[in-house]
């Protein structure tokens, strides 16, 4: 069969457009802007985050995790090194995307105007609006093979992954049971086998988790201690855990 270039070019486009946060299309913030955002900010998300940002809305004391507290300027899921404020793209995607495995809703529905303001006003509420941190750079994936996964078997168990996860990543680890956050709340180990995480499941999005940590929470950054192929090598155990 001919490919036809021209039909399928528009596809991939929109493929691509859709895989990503439109950075391009990101509007400049203007008081016009944080005005839409702090409209639908009272209206989506004050019940859970207060509308002050402080965390504690009317639905907080109910959810496990807690909704975030903006005023920290601590974020989970960021692109950027341990410590760092996440990107407006990576804002934008956990509105978009909500996080799985805990009761931040997605906002799919809202426009992307509105989500960009909303990352304005969420900004200005941990006083981050001037910080900039730049991605992290996650080199090309190694091809999985049967050892890159014993390989990484081999790296959980240096890096005592299972004190927290368990042996076999079930989340059942001997530490599991004394985990507190940053804010001395309760949180356990997660199953890191049922292949659903908070950050996305793409091999890039584990080796980035990894890679950074979750600020706030007890899982630690793994940077420093892990060279990138190590990191990859996890993955792909991880990988294995799910299958
Ligand atoms: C039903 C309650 C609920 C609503 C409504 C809600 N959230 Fe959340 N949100 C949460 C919870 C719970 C968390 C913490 C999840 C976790 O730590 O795993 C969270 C976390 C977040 C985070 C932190 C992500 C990170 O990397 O740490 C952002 C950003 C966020 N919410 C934005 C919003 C915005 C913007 C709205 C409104 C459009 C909103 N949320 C509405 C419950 C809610
Ligand atoms: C001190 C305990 C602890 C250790 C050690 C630890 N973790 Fe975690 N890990 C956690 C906790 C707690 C969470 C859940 C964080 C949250 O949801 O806020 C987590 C979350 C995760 C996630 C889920 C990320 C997502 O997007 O949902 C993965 C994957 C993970 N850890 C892998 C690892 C690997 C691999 C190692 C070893 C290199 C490791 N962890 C070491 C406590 C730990």
């Amino acid at each position: 069969m001919k490919l036809n270039l021209k039909s399928a070019l528009p596809a991939v486009a929109a493929i691509m457009i859709a895989g990503t946060a439109q950075a391009a299309d990101k509007p400049e913030v203007t008081d016009e802007l944080l005005a839409v955002g702090e409209t639908a900010y009272a209206r989506e998300c004050a019940a859970c985050h207060g509308a002050d940002g402080n965390g504690k809305g009317l639905g907080a004391h109910y959810l496990n995790p807690r909704p975030r507290d903006f005023t920290l300027g601590v974020y989970k899921l960021r692109s950027t090194a341990n410590g760092e404020v996440p990107t407006d793209d990576d804002l934008f995607a956990t509105i978009t995307n909500g996080i799985p495995n805990s009761m931040m809703p997605a906002f799919k529905s809202l426009s992307e105007k509105e989500r960009w303001a909303l990352i304005a006003v969420i900004r200005r509420f941990g006083g981050i609006e001037e910080e900039e941190a730049t991605p992290i750079s996650v080199p090309p994936q190694p091809k999985r093979t049967e050892a890159t996964v014993t390989k990484g078997k081999a790296v959980y168990d240096r890096l005592q992954c299972a004190t927290c996860h368990g042996v076999e990543g079930y989340g059942d680890g001997p530490s599991s049971l004394t985990l507190v956050n940053d804010a001395k709340e309760r949180i356990f180990a997660p199953d890191i086998t049922t292949g659903r995480y908070k950050g996305g499941s793409s091999p890039e999005d584990l080796y980035t988790r990894i890679a950074t940590g979750l600020d706030g929470s007890p899982m630690p950054s793994y940077a420093a201690e892990a060279k990138p192929d190590e990191i990859w090598n996890l993955v792909h155990f991880l990988q294995s855990l799910t299958e």
